[in-house]
């Protein structure tokens, strides 16, 4: 599986302690920075993990800025993009098995890291359920191309 990596400088710590616990696991990473703590803008990280998805370049992104909620918030944006906000197991599973999210977003300086490794774990090893939560996923697509639901 190749996943995408992206944060901002409030979230640099927690994307390298995941880039190194991914590729341990023989997971293909791409990582589109930031590569210090320097201060960044967060919404160029969420484009950049939502691009790479949106041409095929990965299969699921992680995002993380200080909180989680702006990258999230620029990620969503993107049609196509289901970007899932946890801070904990029971969302990230659900967010996968429910949702279909193809990013997981999450708050540097709100999730320590060893929560943040199985949030990660889980959120990577459950697939979508499809049936009933694939006409729901689909409900958000037509609110993208501007459809009646
Ligand atoms: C940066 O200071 C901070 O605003 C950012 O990391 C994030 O928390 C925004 O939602």
């Amino acid at each position: 599986m190749r996943i995408v990596l992206g944060a901002d400088h409030g979230g640099y710590e927690l994307k390298e302690a995941i880039r190194k616990h991914l590729e341990a696991q023989g997971f293909e990473v791409k990582d589109m920075g930031t590569y210090s703590t320097d201060s960044v803008d967060y919404p160029k990280y969420g484009f950049a993990v939502g691009d790479a998805i949106l041409k095929g370049e990965a299969d699921l992104g992680i995002a993380i800025c200080g909180t989680g909620q702006g990258i999230s918030m620029a990620a969503n944006k993107m049609p196509g993009i289901r970007a899932a906000l946890c801070t904990e197991t029971f969302s990230a599973r659900m967010a996968r098995e429910h949702n279909n999210a193809n990013v997981l977003t999450l708050g540097g300086r709100v999730t320590g890291t060893g929560l943040a490794l199985d949030i990660v774990d889980i959120f990577l090893k459950t697939e979508f359920s499809g049936g009933r939560h694939a006409l729901r996923v689909n409900l958000i697509s037509n609110i993208e191309r501007g459809e009646e639901i």
